[in-house]
């Protein structure tokens, strides 16, 4: 059996005095894309958060390719080729496109592939190349959201985390982005993706697991998923 690329045992992590995810077991294996779907308050931000050391594990534990993540830290996440991107397109507003992509890059290791890396996120976001002089404060959500995955990428991460890309996106950008989506799957990144797209989100992925209430409430290879019985776990109360 090969090691999965992460893997969660029965893990408990909240704020404080408030738990959120309950025994929650899940592996995403390389080079593979793992969707992670779930109505709001379902604990997938946390449980992300839990995986990049933002928010402490109580009890179980999380692996990485097989070594324990127990003694890192959120700022060796770089290193260790894992890049999380948040919820809500965060950009820095008053830099240009390509000097966001530049932060992306910033960890000394990956400054000598700087050009390289920056031809390939434009050769993946073409409009980004047009708009690369523009403050990114001027960017519509839609061009903000691929801004945000590219700068992601610059570090050319081995296990890539997508927090809700898609969320308040009109349908023909959300179209754009699950074909870049598509087109991440390259046999050689792993993906971890949070979505409420479920249908979309199901179509892109090789694995699919269904949050409720901070439990895995189903665990399923895509290819198998029904979507009508997934619709109701995913309205279940
Ligand atoms: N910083 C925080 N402090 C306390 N509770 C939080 C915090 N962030 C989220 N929560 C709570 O954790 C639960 C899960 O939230 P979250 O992980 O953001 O869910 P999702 O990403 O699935 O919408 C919710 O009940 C939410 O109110
Ligand atoms: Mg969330």
């Amino acid at each position: 059996m090969t090691v999965p690329m992460l893997e969660l045992k029965n893990v408990r992590a909240g704020y404080g005095a408030i738990n959120v995810l309950w025994d929650v077991s899940l592996s995403a294996a390389r080079g593979q894309l793992t969707t992670i779907i779930g109505p709001n308050g379902a604990g997938k931000t946390t449980l992300l958060r839990a995986i990049m050391g933002l928010v402490p594990v109580s009890q179980g534990s999380i692996a990485l390719a097989g070594a324990p993540l127990s003694s890192k830290h959120t700022w060796d996440m770089a290193d260790l080729s894992v890049a999380m991107i948040p919820e809500g397109r965060m950009v820095f507003r008053d830099m240009s496109v390509e000097e966001n992509l530049t932060m992306g890059a910033f960890p000394k290791a990956h400054r000598a592939h700087l050009a390289t890396r920056l031809e390939e996120a434009y050769l993946m976001f073409p409009r980004l190349r047009e708009r690369r002089k523009q403050l990114a404060g001027s960017l519509s959500g839609g061009e903000a959201q691929m801004l945000a995955m590219a700068r992601g990428l610059m570090s050319d991460p081995a296990l890539l985390i997508i927090d809700e890309p898609s969320l308040g996106l009109a349908p023909l950008v959300v179209n754009e982005l699950f074909e870049i989506l598509a087109r991440l799957k390259d046999g050689k990144r792993t993906l971890i993706l949070v979505e409420q797209n479920t249908e979309r989100a199901v179509a892109v992925a090789d694995h699919v697991y269904l949050m409720q209430s901070g439990k895995v409430a189903l665990s399923q290879p895509a290819n198998e998923v029904d979507l009508g019985r997934l619709h109701e776990l995913y309205f279940a109360r």
